[in-house]
């Protein structure tokens, strides 16, 4: 177990020992603490100095990472090694972005014939048909509305990128994303968009999901309600998928169908073709762009040493507070309206994966927490909100702020105010202020920690890093807390309980032997 290590229990002693120091003290003692703890990478500076750490906090962590194998796992996951082991399957969202040439999964997936370059290509092409108006619709009119249908990796990648990168959008056409069973979903994504001009991305690893069948079925509907013609569904309908035989049997044409692999996870997979509403949204280079983003940290996190590396810092600090001063939480507060759904996109990446209650081994966790509770707000609307409890609440929230030098849309003064409130906001966390006498209120306790990541600009490139920072930070977490970070076994039992409880909402078919909540809650809703 991590706790009867002595690298663990080093930094147990040690919390004992600093665990109550002050940054305000921690500055005080050393006048170059914010340049020298910080560090840089694929465009990003990271700014970890307001920290409750010292020299001898990362030294330790970076002896926990060491005892725990960290290096051979990194090694192990980039060579393809079956490293999902409940799933008997290797993990290799790295091997998306890898350069031309480069790519592993060439000799990867020999049975389907087409790796990963292949199916860029083929996305290139279609995307360039959809932005030139030259895919058309089966009356003949050019497809300007495409709707993307999928839900959790298959929904949170595609939204999320499309609102980051919505700068370098084509403009002339319209996105939406529909997730949602909840039929208010899709009736709002499509009441004012006509079928006839409407492209569906069906996207699902698995082409089985609940959620997405319903919405891509009620798509159907929808389209064929106004071109009565099966033959419309080639034209209006794609799909995304590692299922060839489902997507076949839903009706959409396997030629219409961009493929990937089991050794893509689903809350891993926007760089593979789960990423067409994005390359048609920003165009095949801008995407080849955000791709390369995503490399140059991979580059960083394979090759850096743990003490310079800046996803195992993250990762090795936020695991500070979560298991030794236990932090429940963390806040990501990007201050950049196009970042609105990565806190979001975040809780996936994050939860699903290090959300986790058994080691590798099987064993039952105790003594440590496992993945801590991801959630957030665009910057400045958050302080107006929340920000409250950050600063004077009970609880230590640990902070990521994300800001640029520049803004995309230069207006006035916004972006000085913006970012002069990232930077008010991280030091009033850290160094906090002293209350008016009789007015402890108003005091300021300081000590609460932060990261800030700072770039020139929201670029895709700068947006491949950015995920990618954090996606080795959950990797290099769960590499020390002995996890599987790749499977989702947690979301199970409730879709099968879903599918037994669905018949009896119907008025008059039987009850199932329920427990007595489920019961009376059925009796309610069938209004008996
Ligand atoms: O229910 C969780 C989950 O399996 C996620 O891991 C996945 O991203 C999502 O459902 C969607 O799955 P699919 O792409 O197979 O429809």
């Amino acid at each position: 177990m991590l706790t009867d290590r002595p690298s663990y229990q080093a930094l147990q002693a040690h919390y004992a020992q600093i665990g109550s120091l002050h940054l305000r003290d921690l500055f005080a003692a050393d006048p170059g603490r914010g340049e020298r703890l910080s560090g840089e990478a694929a465009g990003l500076y990271l700014d970890y100095s307001k920290h409750r750490v010292t020299d001898e906090t990362l030294r330790l962590l970076v002896a926990l990472a060491e005892d725990c194998g960290l290096r051979g796992k990194i090694d192990a996951m980039f060579r393809g090694e079956r490293i999902n082991t409940t799933e008997d399957r290797a993990v290799l969202h790295t091997a998306l972005r890898a350069p031309r040439g480069q790519s592993l999964s060439a000799t990867l997936v020999p049975e389907s014939g087409e790796p990963v370059h292949e199916v860029l290509d083929r996305m290139s092409i279609f995307a360039e048909l959809v932005r030139n108006r030259e895919w058309l619709g089966f009356t003949s009119k050019p497809i300007r509305n495409i709707v993307n249908i999928g839900i959790g990796g298959s929904d949170l990648g595609p939204v999320m990128a499309y609102e980051a990168l919505r700068h370098y959008s084509n403009r002339e056409l319209t996105f939406r994303f529909v997730s949602n069973v909840d039929g208010t979903d899709f009736a709002e994504a499509t009441r004012d968009l006509h079928p006839e001009e409407t492209l569906f991305i069906v996207a699902s690893k698995t082409f089985t999901t609940l959620e997405t069948m319903t919405n891509a079925q009620s798509a159907r509907e929808w389209v064929l309600n106004s071109l009565h013609d099966p033959l419309a569904i080639s034209r209006h309908f794609v799909a995304v998928s590692t299922a060839a035989k489902e997507v076949a049997q839903f009706g959409i044409d396997t030629d219409n169908m961009f493929g990937f692999w089991d050794w893509v996870g689903g809350r891993y997979s926007m760089d593979s073709a789960i990423g067409l509403a994005t390359m048609i949204a920003i165009g095949p280079a801008a995407f080849r762009e955000m791709l390369a983003g995503f490399h140059a940290m991979d580059e960083h996190f394979r090759t850096a040493p743990f003490a310079s590396n800046l996803p195992v810092l993250m990762g090795l600090i936020g695991l500070w507070y979560n298991n030794f001063f236990n932090a429940q939480t963390v806040a990501v507060l990007p201050y950049d309206q196009y970042l609105k759904r990565f806190p979001a996109y975040l809780q996936q990446l994050t939860m699903e994966s290090n959300g986790k209650r058994v080691t590798l081994e099987g064993e039952s966790i105790t003594g440590y927490q496992t993945s801590a509770i991801y959630w957030g707000e665009p910057g400045t609307n958050g302080q107006h909100s929340f920000y409250q409890l950050i600063h004077q609440g009970t609880k230590l929230v640990p902070c990521d702020f994300i800001g640029f030098r520049q803004s995309l849309n230069p207006l006035g003064e916004h972006h000085d105010l913006l970012m002069a409130n990232v930077f008010a906001q991280s030091k009033a966390l850290a160094f906090g202020q002293a209350a008016p006498p009789g007015q402890p209120y108003r005091e300021f306790d300081g000590n609460r920690p932060s990261n800030t990541i700072l770039a020139e600009r929201l670029t895709p490139a700068i947006l491949g890093a950015l995920i990618a920072l954090y996606e080795h930070c959950v990797f290099t977490q769960g590499a020390i807390w002995n996890i599987n970070p790749f499977d989702q076994f947690g979301v199970q039992l409730g879709k099968v309980l879903a599918q037994e409880i669905l018949p009896s909402l119907k008025k008059g078919s039987p009850l199932p032997a329920d427990d007595s909540s489920t019961l009376a809650l059925l009796r309610r809703y069938r209004a008996e």
